[in-house]
C-alpha cells in the first residue's frame, strides 16, 4: 500500500531524464499525455535542460535529484509518486572512458540497474523500457549479418560500456522469467543525432566530443578547426565508416510507443527487444556533405588512420519495431543535420550560459 500522501496519478519514472535522449523523450511523453517524474544525479547533464523542456511543454517538470545506486533515495521516490512504469536511461555511455574506468561503468550501469529493479519489485512496479545499444552486436556480427536483425548474434563486445548493456539485457531476461507479469521492452538504439526542432534542447557533450555529429557541428560553428575522419579505406561505398543515424525525436517517440505497447492487451512477447534505427546506412563523408548543405558552412576535414575498435558498417533492419510497436523513423538526414545545426548555432556553449 502506498502512503496516503502519495500522488494519485500514475507516473512514468524517467531515470536519466535530464540527459540528451531523456530530455527529448520528456517532450514526446508530455504531448502523448503522460505524467512523469525525472530521476537523475546530473553527473552528465544540467537542470537547465529540464527548464527548457518545461518551456517547450508549457508545464512544470517534476524532478528528483538522486543516484540510481542510492536505494533509500529511490525508495522515497516510489513512496512519493505512484510509479506505473520506468523508462531507464540513466547510465554512463563513453566507450573510451569505460576502458579506463571499468569498475565505475559496471557499478553505475549494472549495479545501478540491479538497485532500480529491486526497488521496482518492492513497489510492485512491473514495466520497464530499457536503453540498450547496437553495440551489443559485435564486430563479427556486423561483418556477417548486415542489416542487423534482433536475433543476430550478440555478446563478445569489445569494451566495458558495451558489456554493461549486454549484461543488463541478460539480467532483464532472467528477471522477467522469475517475476510473474514483469514486462520489459529493450530498445537497441543505433546512432542518435539531431535535436528538438525548437533548437532549445540538444546534445551537450563535455569537452571534446567523441561522436561524429557534435564534432561536425562544433567544427561548423568554428569551435573546432577541423574534423578527423577516422579511416578512408573501409569496405564501404566511399571508404569511410557507415552508420544508421536516427533523429533523437524519432527515437524519443519509440519510447512512447513502447510504453503504450507494454500496457496494452497486445503485449504478447514478455521480453521484447527491438532495433531502433532507420535501416539506412550513411557514411562519414555523406554526413559532412549533408551538414554543409543545411548550414551553409564549410566543414574542414582530414582523413586520418582508423580509430581503434571502430567497425566498417552498422545499420539496422528496423522492421520488427514497425511490426511490434507500429513505430518507424520519419526524419531524414537533412532534418537531422538541420536540427543539430539549429541547436549548435543557437547554443554554441550548450547549456552553459
Ligand atoms: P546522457 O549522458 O546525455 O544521459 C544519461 C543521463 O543519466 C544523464 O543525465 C546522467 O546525469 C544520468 N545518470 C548517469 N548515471 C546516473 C546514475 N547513477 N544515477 C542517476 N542518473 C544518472 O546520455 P544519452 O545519450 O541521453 O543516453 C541515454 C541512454 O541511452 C544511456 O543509457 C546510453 O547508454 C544509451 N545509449 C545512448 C546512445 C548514444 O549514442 N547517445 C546510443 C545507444 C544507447
Ligand atoms: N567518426 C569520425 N570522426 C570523429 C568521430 C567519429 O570519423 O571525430 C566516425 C567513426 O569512425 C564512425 C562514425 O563517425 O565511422 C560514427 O562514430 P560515432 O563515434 O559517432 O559513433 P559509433 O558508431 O562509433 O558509436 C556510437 C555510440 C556508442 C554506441 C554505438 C552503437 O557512441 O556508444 O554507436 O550504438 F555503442
Amino acid at each position: 500500500m502506498k502512503p496516503a500522501e502519495a500522488l494519485k496519478n500514475a507516473y512514468i519514472l524517467v531515470t536519466g531524464g535530464a540527459g540528451y535522449i531523456g530530455s527529448h523523450t520528456l517532450v514526446e511523453l508530455s504531448s502523448a499525455g503522460y505524467d512523469f517524474v525525472v530521476y537523475d544525479n546530473l553527473c552528465n547533464s544540467s537542470q537547465e535542460a529540464l527548464k527548457r523542456v518545461s518551456k517547450i511543454i508549457n508545464k512544470d517538470v517534476k524532478f528528483e535529484q538522486g543516484d540510481i545506486r542510492d536505494k533509500k533515495a529511490l525508495q522515497n521516490v516510489f513512496e512519493k509518486y505512484n510509479i506505473d512504469s520506468v523508462v531507464h536511461f540513466a547510465g554512463l555511455k563513453a566507450v573510451g572512458e569505460s576502458v579506463i574506468k571499468p569498475l565505475e561503468y559496471y557499478d553505475n550501469n549494472v549495479n545501478g540497474t540491479l538497485v532500480l529493479l529491486s526497488v521496482m519489485k518492492e513497489h510492485n512496479c512491473k514495466k520497464i523500457v530499457f536503453s540498450s545499444s547496437a553495440t551489443v552486436y559485435n564486430e563479427v556480427t556486423t561483418k556477417n549479418y548486415i542489416p542487423l536483425k534482433e536475433d543476430s548474434p550478440t555478446g563478445a563486445t569489445t569494451n566495458p560500456y558495451g558489456r554493461t548493456k549486454q549484461f543488463i539485457e541478460e539480467i532483464l531476461q532472467d528477471f522477467y522469467i522469475s517475476e510473474l507479469d514483469f514486462k520489459v521492452v529493450t530498445l537497441r538504439y543505433f546512432n542518435p543525432v539531431g535535436a528538438h526542432e525548437s533548437g532549445t534542447i540538444g546534445e551537450d557533450p563535455n569537452g571534446v566530443p567523441n561522436n561524429l555529429m557534435p564534432f561536425i557541428a562544433q567544427t561548423a560553428v568554428g569551435k573546432r578547426e577541423y574534423l578527423s575522419v577516422f579511416g578512408g579505406d573501409y569496405d564501404t561505398y566511399d571508404g569511410t565508416g557507415v552508420r544508421d543515424y536516427i533523429h533523437v525525436v524519432d527515437l524519443a517517440n519509440a519510447h512512447v510507443k513502447a510504453l503504450k505497447y507494454i500496457s496494452s492487451a497486445n503485449f504478447n512477447i514478455k521480453n521484447a527487444t527491438l532495433n531502433i534505427g532507420t535501416g539506412q546506412g550513411n557514411s562519414v563523408l555523406s554526413m559532412i556533405k549533408a551538414f554543409e548543405k543545411v548550414s551553409n558552412k564549410k566543414v574542414l576535414y582530414k582523413i586520418v588512420k582508423r580509430r581503434e575498435g571502430d567497425i566498417a558498417k552498422c545499420f539496422a533492419d528496423a522492421s520488427l519495431a514497425k511490426e511490434v510497436l507500429g513505430w518507424q523513423a520519419t526524419k531524414n538526414i537533412e532534418t537531422m543535420c538541420k536540427d543539430s545545426w539549429k541547436w549548435q548555432s543557437n547554443n554554441p556553449k550548450g547549456y552553459e550560459t
